[in-house]
């Protein structure tokens, strides 16, 4: 990012951290080395992208609103503390922010990176299917990287990622958010996010990965069309409240980017044992489910060394599976 972004960044930090109190004009022209002109200058380029500000003689200025939709200045200030340095690339529109993160990876583009989108018009799910993404109530975003790890090391990652996020979501919201194998996160059975990852493979090597995540944020529940009203769900229906989408952009970049990290310094395993028993939500549940060898039902068993899903059929028999839909049995 260029420096010139960077303090703007840093001006905005401080008068969001001021909250409703006033921010001295001369104390950030001194802490940044700027003249009061050019701080003025700094927040008429912010009152563009919707913020506003009040100036009161002697003491300073004063935020009193911030734009509601994705806002890449206001996603950058709320992740200044963190140590996370890696390129966002915010667009207002695409047609899915995988396509595009894997576009900049084929042109060069210095990676580790984030893509994030306002809207997706081509979004896109496992199984050639579709992701809803209208503007402005969601979050649609992908992390693209280049491991040069062996493949088999990534066997975890779609899972280990869900885990960090979740348990991420969990702490932050104390909502009981869990995990639905492969690549949902799940509350109250219905779905809040889908993830999709995708990989280019070079002899023995991971060279390119772009992992995606689509989290439902603050769509209500009378605006999702037919076809999803029964089965999805936004964290503001159990949250009560409508969230701050950019505050949330800046912890998931955070919360992504160290569980990246963590995946590819460490083994994982351990961890992911730990935690896969406390987010799976189709534990001990009876599905249905398609396996290679045709369609098969039972009692779901947890997860084998290599993340495929044990199922107990009723003759007592176990039958793994590597991937695929599940669906939960109702009767
Ligand atoms: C699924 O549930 O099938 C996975 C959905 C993944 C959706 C996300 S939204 C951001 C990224 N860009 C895409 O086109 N898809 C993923």
């Amino acid at each position: 990012m260029p420096g010139s972004d960077r303090k703007t960044i840093t001006i905005l930090k401080a008068l969001l951290e001021a909250e409703d109190g006033f921010v001295s004009g001369n104390r950030l022209a001194n802490e940044l080395g700027l003249s009061r002109v050019s701080i003025w200058s700094r927040m008429e380029k912010l009152r563009d992208q919707g913020f506003e500000f009040e100036a009161v003689t002697r003491k300073g200025y004063r935020i009193v609103k911030k734009p509601e939709a994705l806002s890449s200045w206001l996603t950058r200030a709320y992740l200044e503390d963190s140590t996370i340095d890696y390129e966002l690339v915010f667009l207002s529109s695409i047609d899915s922010t995988n396509d595009h993160a894997t576009r900049l990876l084929a042109n060069d583009f210095e990676a580790p990176f984030f893509v994030i989108a306002n809207e997706q018009t081509l979004g896109r799910g496992r199984m050639g299917r579709q992701w809803y993404s209208p503007p402005s109530y969601n979050l649609y975003l992908s992390f693209a990287s280049t491991p040069n790890v062996r493949p088999d090391r990534m066997q975890l990652f779609t899972l280990w990622m869900g885990a960090c996020i979740a348990q991420h979501l969990r702490n932050r919201l104390n909502l009981d958010i869990g995990i639905k194998w492969p690549n949902d996160l799940y509350f109250d059975q219905k779905k809040l996010a889908g993830m999709l990852t995708e990989a280019r493979v070079d002899a023995d090597s991971i060279r390119e990965l772009v992992f995606g995540l689509g989290l439902n944020v603050n769509q209500v529940q009378d605006d999702w069309p037919a076809d999803l009203k029964q089965s999805a769900i936004s964290l503001r229906e159990p949250y009560g409240r409508k969230l701050d989408l950019n505050r949330m952009a800046a912890q998931l970049v955070s919360a992504i980017s160290t569980g990246y990290e963590t995946f590819i310094s460490d083994n994982i395993r351990n961890d992911f044992e730990d935690l896969w028993p406390q987010l799976d939500v189709l534990q001990g549940q009876f599905i249905e489910a398609e396996s290679r060898d045709g369609p098969v039902e039972g009692i779901a068993s947890g997860l084998d060394n290599h993340g495929s899903l044990i199922v107990k059929t009723n003759k007592g028999k176990l039958v793994t599976l590597n991937s695929g839909e599940v669906h939960l049995k109702r009767f």
